[in-house]
């Protein structure tokens, strides 16, 4: 009776401490790093924490590399979270976006094939000071912006997606360092924005796509933000926009537009898939997850799970799409089959 009590205690103390990690919630910043270096204790082989900057307030800005090993120089998918700090989805996002790829390569050959030619470069957290403030209390539930001071010290907070080194200043930004959509003191005066510019911009030539993820909308946004300049690749990146689209119709009947920021919702400049369509990374997309304004930047949590699986679907095609162009869809195939039939002849032996 007491082995049989005692064998329960363990097996409940095991249970306990084994729980997996809830996708399905919005984290705080603590318990995102905190997981962020469990997968990376959990995947040695395949996730590598890359420090990259600091935040005004001096906390790190880290992503996670996620790859596998390859003897040929490697292509790259950009994908970062929480830029505007209120934006509580798109980290949740970035999260089941990765734990999805660590589940699937060891199954799919394709995903294998794509985490072979390719490396992801996920930031959960970009604007962490921002992060955290948004869940300091009720009333900072709805910081959107870093947290530098302004020019003349009462205000704070630079609009981050309006910082970057593209049109910077020019349109749909306000010179009130109390306005959501203050651009900084100058192109890139913040750290943040620093932190992506020169890690993205030192290996430019290796990105074959940059995806920003932000809410609500329920949008696909195209460079560029200012009315007046149009990507040379407009009608590819409008098709592989709309091709996602359909992808995430189909998981949950959700409705995404597809389109240039003055298109489908306003002009802007400064903003990093701007920056980064101008460094001639050819597949540049703003996600706007759900939902389209009952909750606007606070939604529920049931609604997590279904908005992250069909953001996966049309994520998952624009990555697809880069790759294919890249690596010879066909090459990849023959070598999956490779790998399986040397796999089977291992084993028939
Ligand atoms: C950040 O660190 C630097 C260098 O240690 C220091 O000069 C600065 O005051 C710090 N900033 C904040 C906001 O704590
Ligand atoms: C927003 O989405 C809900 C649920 O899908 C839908 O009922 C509603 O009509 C949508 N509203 C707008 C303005 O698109
Ligand atoms: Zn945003």
């Amino acid at each position: 009776m007491t082995d049989n009590l005692e064998t329960l205690y363990f097996f409940l103390f095991f249970l306990v401490n084994k729980v997996e990690y809830d996708y399905f919630q919005y984290h705080p910043m603590e318990e995102i790093s905190s997981w962020m270096s469990q997968m990376a204790k959990q995947y040695p082989d395949v996730v590598a924490i890359v420090d990259y900057g600091k935040s005004y307030e001096n906390r790190t800005i880290s992503l996670m590399r996620i790859g596998l090993k390859s003897d040929t120089k490697k292509k790259a998918i950009w994908m970062d979270c929480g830029i505007h700090a209120r934006e509580w989805i798109a980290p949740a996002f970035c999260q089941y976006f990765v734990r999805q790829i660590l589940q699937t390569y060891k199954t799919d050959a394709k995903m294998e094939a794509m985490m072979t030619n390719m490396d992801f470069y996920i930031t959960p957290v970009l604007n962490v000071d921002g992060y955290m403030f948004s869940w300091k209390n009720s009333s900072t539930r709805l910081w959107r912006k870093n947290r530098s001071p302004g020019p003349s010290g009462d205000c704070y907070g630079t609009d981050l997606n309006r910082n970057f080194d593209a049109n910077w200043g020019t349109i749909g930004v306000s010179s009130d360092c109390n306005s959501d959509i203050y651009p900084g003191r100058g192109p890139i005066s913040e750290p943040e924005a620093q932190a992506v510019t020169y890690f993205v911009g030192s290996r430019k030539e290796d990105f074959l796509c940059f995806l920003t993820i932000h809410s609500y909308g329920q949008l696909l946004l195209i460079p560029y933000g200012h009315p007046d300049f149009t990507a040379s690749n407009y009608n590819e990146l409008m098709k592989v926009g709309e091709e996602a689209a359909e992808a995430i119709l189909k998981v949950h009947g959700k409705k995404y537009r597809v389109g240039t920021s003055p298109a489908v919702l306003y002009p802007n400049s400064g903003s990093s898939r701007d920056w980064a369509r101008m460094q001639d990374i050819p597949l540049t997309f703003t996600f706007e997850l759900r939902d389209n304004g009952t909750y606007g930047f606070e939604l529920p949590q049931e609604e997590i799970q279904p908005t992250c699986e069909e953001a996966y679907s049309g994520a998952l095609h624009i990555i697809t799409y880069a790759h294919d162009k890249t690596f010879n869809g066909a090459a990849a195939t023959a070598a999956a089959l490779w790998t399986t039939l040397l796999a089977l002849g291992v084993h028939l032996m």
